[in-house]
């Protein structure tokens, strides 16, 4: 059986085991180390990690932390990164049912909208596209310009352009871009 849960500060171990096991050698230590720093930000809204147990075995983990935009209070946003399931587990619906339970918690909470910098053959099945994030400039240049999406939660996307996003101090690294 799969369960997502909130996660602890007791959790770092087997958050960073998630990681280590999950991305190749030359990116592993650097995103669990994004992992571990997000469990430390306190930020309004909250930062948000859901850790994936299957069977009673931590399976994946994913972290949502919230975005601000430059010369507009009422749009509120979130980027979801990082994410990974263990290689023993996945392509069983674990990295879907994380995504899909950030999803409704931030829908929930009336978020507007929701960045993503990953792979589009993996997130465009959960309604992310370059097209709604096209008009929002990420923090630092990005190495894979195509892997910059976002998927709109409630309300309709802003028509201005050139809209520049801040993130939190975690993810104010530019080898995380
Ligand atoms: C990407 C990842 C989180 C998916 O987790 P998962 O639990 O295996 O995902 P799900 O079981 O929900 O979905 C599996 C599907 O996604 C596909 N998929 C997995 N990684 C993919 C990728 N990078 N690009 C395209 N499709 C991918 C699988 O082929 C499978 O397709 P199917 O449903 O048509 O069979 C996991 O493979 C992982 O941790 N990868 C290494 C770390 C990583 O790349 N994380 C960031 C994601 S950009």
């Amino acid at each position: 059986m799969i369960s997502i849960r909130r996660t602890h500060q007791q959790d770092c171990d087997s958050i960073r085991e998630v990681y280590i096991n999950a991305f190749a050698s030359e990116e592993n230590k650097t995103v669990a180390s994004l992992a571990l720093d997000l469990l430390g930000e306190k930020t309004t809204p909250q930062t948000i990690a859901l850790l994936a147990e299957k069977n009673g075995n931590v399976a994946g983990h994913i972290a949502f932390s919230p975005v601000t935009f430059d010369s507009l209070n009422e749009w509120t946003g979130y980027i979801l990164a990082p994410l990974a399931v263990k290689p023993a587990f996945q392509n069983c619906g674990i990295g879907s049912k994380l995504v899909a339970s950030g999803v409704a918690q931030l829908t929930n909470e009336g978020v507007n909208i929701l960045f993503v910098y990953g792979d589009p053959k993996y997130y465009n099945k959960f309604g992310f596209s370059a097209e709604n994030a096209a008009q929002y400039v990420p923090p630092y240049k990005l190495q894979y310009p195509f892997g910059w999406l976002a998927r709109i939660l409630s309300g309709k996307n802003l028509s201005e352009n050139n809209v520049r996003i801040s993130c939190v101090n975690s993810l104010h690294r530019p080898e995380l871009w």
